[in-house]
C-alpha cells in the first residue's frame, strides 16, 4: 500500500490503523507461540520428541497425554517453525514430527546461552496475578513476588542461569580491575550475592574459584530453599550459604570482598538502602559488581526491541513485585544508567563506572569507595 502523508508528516489515518493492527495480530501471534512452548516444555512433550521422531499417536503415547491435543499441538509448532514434519501433505494421523538439534538447544538445554524457554514461564508466571495487578494499578499497591509462584521462580532462576555458567568466571569477573586475583588468593575471598534468588551465580562463582566463600541472600523463603538444594547438588554447600533476608536490612556480617547484584537492584523496594547495607559491609578495597538490566541511556518513542520487552517485564512484574513495601522506589525494569548512578553515589559510593562487558541484554557496573 502507498503511504500517504498527511500535512502534519504523520502517516494518513488508514495506514497508521493497519500498521498498529498488524502490530498487534503479531504480537498475539508471538504470545501464542510462547504459550505453546511452555505447554510443551511443561508436559514433557519436547523431551518425548528429543527421543525420536514421532506421528501425534506416538508422542502422545511417550509424554502421556492426549492424542488430539497432541495433534492439534504438533501441526501448530509444524506451522509456527518450531519442530519440523517430514511430510506435511501425508495424512494427519501419520504424519512424523522431529525436533532439530539446534532447535533442542533453544528448547531444552538448560545450560545453553540459547536456552529461550524461560520466556515462555515469565508469560504463564503473570497468568495467576493478572486480576491483582488490576487492583494494583488501581490503588498503587503492589503484587508479592510470592503471588508470581514457581513459574516465574523457575523464570528468574533459569533465565539467567546459563549466563553464570559461561560468563561470570570467563568474562565478567575478569572485566572488574583485580576481582579475579582476589577471589583466586587466599585468605579464601568472601563474596557476598545479594537478592540470589534460586543461587546460581553463587554456586557457578563458587566452582569458578574453589577458594571462595559466599553468603547468598534473598527475601524470598522458597527461591532460598532452592538455592541450598542448588548448592548441595553442586558439592559447594560447605562454601555457600543461603539466608532469607531484606537486602536492606542486616543480613550476614562480612566483612565482604565483593558483593554481587545481578538482575535485581531494580526490583528492591530500597535499593539506596541496600546499597549503603552492602557497602557497610565491604572490606577495605571492596567492591560491587552490578549487572542489571540494559535500558536504553534516555527514553524514546516508539524505542527498540530491548526497551519494548523490557517495559514487558515491568509492566507485569518487575514494578509491582518492587512496590510490595512502603515507600518504594518504584524503580521498575527500565534502569537507566542515571538512576543507578543517583541510587550508588546517595548510598556513599564514590567510584561508580560502566564496565566494558559486551552484553545484548544487561549493562554492568562497578561501584567501591
Ligand atoms: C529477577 S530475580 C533475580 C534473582 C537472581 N539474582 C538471579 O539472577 O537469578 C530478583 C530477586 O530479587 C529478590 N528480591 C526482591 N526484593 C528483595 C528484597 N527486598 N531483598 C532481597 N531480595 C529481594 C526476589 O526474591 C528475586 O529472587
Amino acid at each position: 500500500m502507498t503511504t500517504v502523508e498527511t500535512t502534519t508528516g504523520q502517516p494518513a489515518t488508514g495506514d497508521a490503523q493497519e500498521a498498529l493492527v498488524g502490530q498487534l495480530v503479531a504480537g498475539a501471534t508471538g504470545a501464542f507461540e510462547l504459550l505453546s512452548v511452555w505447554v510443551g516444555q511443561r508436559l514433557g512433550a519436547y523431551a518425548a520428541l528429543d527421543a525420536g521422531p514421532a506421528t501425534p499417536q506416538e508422542l502422545a503415547r511417550r509424554a502421556g497425554v492426549d492424542e488430539r491435543y497432541t495433534r492439534e499441538w504438533l501441526e501448530h509448532q509444524a506451522a509456527a517453525g518450531i519442530v519440523s514434519v517430514d511430510d506435511p501433505a501425508a495424512d494427519p494421523e501419520q504424519r512424523r514430527y522431529r525436533l532439530s538439534p539446534a532447535h533442542r538447544e533453544v528448547l531444552l538445554d538448560e545450560t545453553s546461552p540459547y536456552y529461550a524457554t524461560p520466556l515462555a514461564m515469565a508469560l504463564a508466571g503473570v497468568a495467576p496475578v493478572l486480576t491483582q495487578l488490576l487492583q494494583a494499578y488501581r490503588t498503587g499497591a503492589g503484587v508479592q513476588y510470592a503471588e508470581y509462584g514457581e513459574e516465574m521462580r523457575d523464570h528468574n532462576a533459569s533465565m539467567n542461569r546459563p549466563m553464570y555458567e559461561h560468563d561470570l568466571a570467563s568474562s565478567w569477573i575478569p572485566a572488574v580491575p583485580g576481582l579475579a586475583e582476589r577471589l583466586s588468593a587466599a585468605p579464601p575471598a568472601q563474596v557476598l550475592d545479594v537478592a540470589c534468588g534460586s543461587g546460581w551465580s553463587s554456586v557457578c562463582l563458587a566452582r569458578a574459584y574453589p577458594q571462595v566463600r559466599v553468603d547468598g541472600v534473598d527475601a524470598d523463603g522458597p527461591s532460598v530453599e532452592r538455592a541450598r538444594r542448588h548448592a548441595t547438588e553442586a558439592g559447594v554447600a560447605d562454601r555457600v550459604t543461603f539466608h532469607v533476608a531484606d537486602a536492606a536490612e542486616p543480613g550476614p556480617a562480612g566483612p565482604y570482598d565483593a558483593a554481587l547484584i545481578f538482575d535485581a537492584l531494580h526490583d528492591l523496594p530500597h535499593p539506596v538502602e541496600a546499597l549503603a547495607a552492602v557497602r557497610q559491609r565491604l572490606s577495605t578495597g571492596g567492591v560491587v559488581l552490578v549487572g542489571d538490566l540494559r535500558a536504553p541511556e534516555v527514553f524514546t518513542a516508539p524505542g527498540g526491541d530491548v526497551d519494548r520487552l523490557l517495559y514487558g517485564f515491568s509492566l507485569f512484574h518487575c514494578l509491582p513485585a518492587g512496590r510490595t513495601r512502603t515507600p518504594s522506589a518504584a524503580t521498575g525494569a527500565v534502569l537507566r544508567p542515571d538512576t543507578l548512578f543517583d541510587y550508588a553515589q546517595q548510598a556513599g559510593f564514590s567510584e561508580v563506572e560502566v564496565l566494558d562487558i559486551d552484553h545484548d541484554f544487561w549493562r554492568f557496573y562497578r561501584l567501591a569507595g
